[in-house]
């Protein structure tokens, strides 16, 4: 089964922006461990990190062309006012989980709203990188339920 990993803008950052929200760890390094902790499951992954919108909305239709099984989503910013990755999000029909390193809902207002959350099958906030694995497992548990 292959899953995919997507990052919005800024999160190109991590382990650099702002440490108290998002850490000192890269996401690199993390991805690294988190596809060799996997691979016995007989995961594979796919990353895509992008700061555009239309990027991020191109890139998921070529992930549903190309049959992938789910997708982790961490559109960062985008979350709070994207109706256009909301709409492509339903479009796809694809499971999502909504995923944030920080907690959104112990920070401004403005970051506890999500455009995306209602079109995703859930949403995972506030475990730093650890918010990654337990969409992946989120997703596995989706995927045999499913069955
Ligand atoms: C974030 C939370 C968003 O509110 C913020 O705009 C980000 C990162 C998180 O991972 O905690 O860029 O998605």
């Amino acid at each position: 089964m292959r899953l995919a990993i997507i990052n919005g803008p800024n999160l190109s950052q991590i382990g650099l922006r702002e440490p108290k929200w998002y850490g000192t760890h890269s996401f690199e390094d993390f991805y690294l461990q988190l596809q060799e902790d996997f691979l016995a499951q007989g995961l594979s992954f796919t990353y895509f990190q992008s700061n555009n919108e239309g990027a991020l909305i191109d890139h998921i239709y070529q992930l549903k062309e190309d049959g992938i099984a789910g997708i982790v989503l961490n559109a960062g910013a985008y979350t709070h006012t994207s109706i256009a990755l909301r709409d492509c999000i339903k479009a796809s029909e694809l499971p999502f989980v909504e995923v944030h390193l920080s907690n959104v809902y112990a920070r401004e207002e403005f970051r506890h709203k999500s455009m995306l959350a209602g079109v995703c099958i859930g949403s995972i906030s506030g475990f730093g990188l650890q918010s990654y694995r337990l969409a992946v497992e989120a997703l596995l548990a989706y995927d045999k339920q499913k069955k």
